[in-house]
């Protein structure tokens, strides 16, 4: 299994041998009888992929001072609820790249990868039930449940121009800063801290997550397919209404407004090159990039309570790396 990958952060070496263990106990819990279901969580989880959530996890395990081996767990567990979601995703979205190789969906096709999907949920509440802390399996149970309806929510916006930023805020909030804030949230609740405390570190997570996902809207107009991993322009392909084209709607004259509507309206990216260029004029893609610029200047302000230590420093420094990734 290829080892931790730190293309995106430099804390990661606080956190090199739980990675190290993660993976490893990754590995062991994908044992079952059944080949392909072997094969598909194979294929996905060895292209690599960044192991944010489980490296979130432990930095902020390591923040709370919180030690129990069960944080090795736990954070294969995000990183399951995590790979599950991109199953499904890929097969809702249609993508064809993803980690650099096509897609689980285009290699086994969409059946396999739903219950493949559904595999890793299911294993993945198996070894949270193994920690028997209650909160813990509450929380992941509202996480995963919100991931859902986030999802089910961009689908009901699909194709719709009038999608407001608090509307999207609404579905990124959901779909994925949920698990973002609940890898923050879990080792305050494992070390016992005080409400506010545990509080701070979820929401520490809760911004991290929506500026992460902020970048990813703005990559996918801006970015390297090649760096990323993935194809870009699949939310243009879907139709979906993402933040540079809600703030390039707003900024654009009536005849630059017309075509990106029609272009969310009709999905598809014949004209994926002109909106880029409307989106670039406008100024919406360096007002995207500050908005997730202001969502991880909050993340480092809900910090301030956490006692000084490198991990603290570490999570200081992953939400700047964040918002200056390519991948
Ligand atoms: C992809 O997440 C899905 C989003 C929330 C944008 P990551 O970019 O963390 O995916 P991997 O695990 O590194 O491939
Ligand atoms: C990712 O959504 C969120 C989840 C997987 C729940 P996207 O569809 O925006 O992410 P990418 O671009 O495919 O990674
Ligand atoms: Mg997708
Ligand atoms: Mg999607």
């Amino acid at each position: 299994m290829q080892s931790t990958s730190s293309k995106t952060a430099t804390a990661l070496y606080l956190i090199k041998e739980d990675m190290a263990l993660v993976d490893q106990l990754t590995n062991d819990r994908l044992n079952t009888s059944v080949p392909l279901v072997g094969d598909v969580c194979q294929y996905i989880i060895t292209a690599g992929g960044k192991r944010l959530r489980p490296a979130l996890l432990l930095l902020m395990s390591g923040a709370v001072n919180y030690t129990h081996p069960h944080r090795i767990q736990l954070a294969a567990v995000v990183e399951f609820i995590h790979t599950a979601t991109l199953l499904h995703d890929d097969v809702v979205d249609e993508s064809t790249l993803r980690r650099g190789r096509a897609t689980a969906n285009s290699t086994f096709g969409n059946p396999a990868s739903v219950l493949v999907g559904d595999f890793l949920y299911s294993r993945a509440f198996q070894m949270m039930v193994e920690c028997g802390e209650m909160r813990v399996l509450s929380l992941l149970a509202e996480a995963t449940n919100v991931i859902a309806e986030g999802e089910v929510l961009q689908l009901m916006n699909m194709h719709d121009p009038s999608l407001d930023q608090a509307g999207y805020l609404r579905v990124i909030r959901s779909k994925t800063a949920k698990l973002f804030e609940a890898s923050c949230r879990i080792p305050a609740v494992m070390a016992g801290l005080p409400p506010d405390i545990e509080e701070a570190c979820a929401k520490y997570g809760q911004a991290l997550g929506t500026a992460f996902q902020v970048i990813d809207d703005v990559l996918d107009y801006d970015g390297e397919a090649a760096e990323l991993g993935k194809n870009l322009g699949d939310d243009l392909r879907e139709g979906k209404t993402t933040l540079p084209l809600i703030i390039a709607m707003q900024r654009a004259n009536n005849a630059q407004r017309a075509v990106i509507q029609e272009a969310i309206t009709q999905g598809g990216v014949d004209r994926l090159g002109d909106i880029l260029t409307i989106v670039r004029e406008t100024g919406a893609m360096v007002a995207t990039r500050e908005t997730a610029m202001e969502e991880a200047r909050s993340a480092l302000d809900y910090l301030n309570p956490l006692e000084d230590s490198p991990f603290k420093n570490g999570l200081a420094e992953l939400a700047q790396e964040l918002i200056n990734r390519k991948t």
